[in-house]
């Protein structure tokens, strides 16, 4: 945003937001919770803020991966790869929740990883994703529509069914963050 002929840094809230979506539709604070592509942990100590219990984290990086464990919020870390064809290391079924704030972002993670949210999220259980809204038109992986191509294509082969999309803070002093709520089928 100009301001008085600056460039004004706009706030980031992605994991603010995304721990907002995901009490909207996870009542239980006893529900097991996946945070991917979880950073430092910034949505786990959301989550933990809200009175959430059971959440695990999962990233590629090993550094940000030590960095939420010193926090101690989360009850397991995982480093590992999402997507790229790549199986998680977790059984079907065993999480109530995905939640991925940031985590779609330039060269971040791509579509080939929702049919392994799919698979270890247990039926009517959610997938609460949120990210910066300029990515969708930035990163060739997503724009032009494609992300929420690939998206409508799971629903049409009925992996997940979309609740909510919704753009946040269109304007004003923080990012639009988008944020897609699935529920699996
Ligand atoms: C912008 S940070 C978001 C962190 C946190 N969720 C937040 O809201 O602040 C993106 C994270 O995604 C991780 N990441 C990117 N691509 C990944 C992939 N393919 N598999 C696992 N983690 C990935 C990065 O290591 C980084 O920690």
């Amino acid at each position: 945003m100009l301001k008085n002929g600056k460039l004004e840094k706009l706030k980031y809230v992605g994991h603010v937001v995304a721990a907002e979506v995901l009490q909207k539709f996870v009542s239980s604070k006893t529900a097991r919770i996946s945070d991917v592509a979880s950073g430092t942990g910034l949505v786990g100590e959301q989550l933990k803020t809200l009175g959430y219990e059971t959440i695990d984290a999962v990233d590629c990086s090993t550094e940000m991966i030590e960095i939420a464990r010193a926090k101690n919020i989360y009850e397991n870390l995982y480093v590992q790869w999402i997507g790229g064809g790549k199986r998680l290391s977790f059984d079907d079924d065993t999480y109530d929740v995905i939640v991925c704030a940031g985590g779609f972002f330039g060269n971040g993670l791509k579509s080939d990883s929702f049919n392994e949210f799919v698979r270890v999220v247990k039926p009517g259980g959610f997938i609460v994703i949120t990210m910066r809204a300029m990515w969708l038109d930035l990163e060739p992986n997503y724009n032009n529509g494609k992300l929420e191509r690939d998206m409508q294509q799971l629903e049409k082969e009925g992996f997940w069914k979309l609740m909510e999309k919704d753009i946040r803070y269109k304007g004003g002093t923080c990012e639009s963050i988008v944020t897609f709520v699935h529920r699996v089928c």
